[in-house]
């Protein structure tokens, strides 16, 4: 344990990605035969393409490109990690978790390994909760895995939800440090609005029941995100003692772009400071922050020493803020 000695901060030291595939573009999905349009997709959401893993290619499969990158940048040897968590909502199985496939996959024993299930606040949340284990100093050295293949659970007769998502992992290694690492954090979720995004089914006696695609009341999901995506950006600064404005990077969920420009103008933000990705990968749900968060490491956008607010909403209803140094 810590015993209050001296301040134990997580902090990034390696992020990687994985994205499957190649790009499929809006004209790919019309020529899919999908009812829709480039025009509407991008006006309506700002995407362009994204990507889809292959047959196999499971959550878990993608888990462990993008940890074995974050892992290389890091510098740290899989068998030294103390904690692996998962933030997914397509995990490989109902059991045993993502996260102890992945870690059997890294060839690491006896690290505390768990899925977090936050649908697309779940990287956020999985983030927070490594911090937390790692402030109390029971666990020094997580590896934090946001993995999702959408893919697998769209309606492709949804024209309304099958163009907005996209397939990917991204990960981070964060480790016990003197400096800041995490400076605040803030997780919050309402169930009296679990029915406007689910995938209202189960596994139950051998059979599904229920429907299992992805079902979603996307007016009501763009208001909820609009009004919570800002509020709990002023509560994770504020908690840290500073401004939002004070922040170097936003790293919003990637969803829509309305919903990022609409966020980023309510914090007072200019959209130089805003990470985007979501034209490109479309939304990949647990790994869209950690991916967007690894491309503007990897380009060389985010520097040591930059505060970074990475912000989550999703399913559930939830929604969530990390603020850190990176
Ligand atoms: O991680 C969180 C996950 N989800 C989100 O963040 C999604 C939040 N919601 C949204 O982003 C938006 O609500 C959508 C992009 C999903 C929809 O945009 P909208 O402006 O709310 O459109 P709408 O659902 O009101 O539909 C408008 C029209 C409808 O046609 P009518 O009734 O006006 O004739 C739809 O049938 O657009 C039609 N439409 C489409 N047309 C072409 C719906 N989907 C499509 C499509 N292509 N893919």
């Amino acid at each position: 344990m810590n015993n209050g000695k001296s301040p134990v901060y997580a902090r990034v030291t390696g992020t990687g990605g994985y994205l499957p595939g190649y790009p499929v573009s809006n004209f790919d999905l019309v020529a899919r035969g999908i009812d829709t349009s480039d025009e509407w997709i991008v006006e309506r959401t700002g995407i362009c393409s994204r990507h889809f893993a292959a047959e196999g290619e499971t959550s878990g499969v993608m888990a462990k490109i993008a940890a074995e990158r974050a892992l290389a940048m890091a510098e740290l040897d899989p068998a030294l990690l103390d904690l692996i968590i998962v933030a997914t909502s397509t995990p490989d199985f109902v059991f045993p978790s993502t996260a102890c496939l992945l870690q059997g996959a890294l060839g690491n024993h006896g690290a505390t390994a768990f899925d977090v299930q936050a649908v697309c606040s779940g990287f956020v949340y999985a983030f927070a909760v490594a911090d937390k284990f790692m402030r109390s100093g029971t666990h020094k050295k997580a590896l934090v895995v946001g993995s999702d293949a959408f893919s697998n659970i769209l309606d492709w007769q949804d024209r309304g939800t099958c163009v907005l998502f996209g397939d990917g992992a991204g990960a981070v290694v964060l480790e016990a440090a003197e400096a800041p690492g995490v400076l605040s954090s803030v997780l919050r979720a309402d169930g009296s609005q679990s029915g406007i995004l689910s995938v209202p089914g189960q596994v139950r006696c051998g059979k599904v029941w229920g429907d299992p695609f992805l079902r979603m009341e996307g007016q009501a999901v763009f208001r909820n995100a609009v009004r919570v995506l800002a509020s709990v950006a002023e509560e994770c600064c504020q908690a840290a003692g500073i401004k939002s404005h004070e922040i170097d990077w936003l790293i919003p969920h990637q969803a829509n772009i309305r919903i990022i420009d609409a966020t980023s103008r309510k914090m007072g933000l200019a959209r130089e400071k805003v990470i985007i990705t979501v034209d490109r990968h479309g939304n990949t749900s647990a790994a869209s922050v950690p991916l967007a968060l690894d491309e503007a490491v990897r380009d060389g956008r985010i520097e040591r020493g930059q505060r970074v607010l990475a912000e989550g909403v999703g399913g559930g209803f939830t929604w969530g803020a990390v603020l850190f140094e990176f």
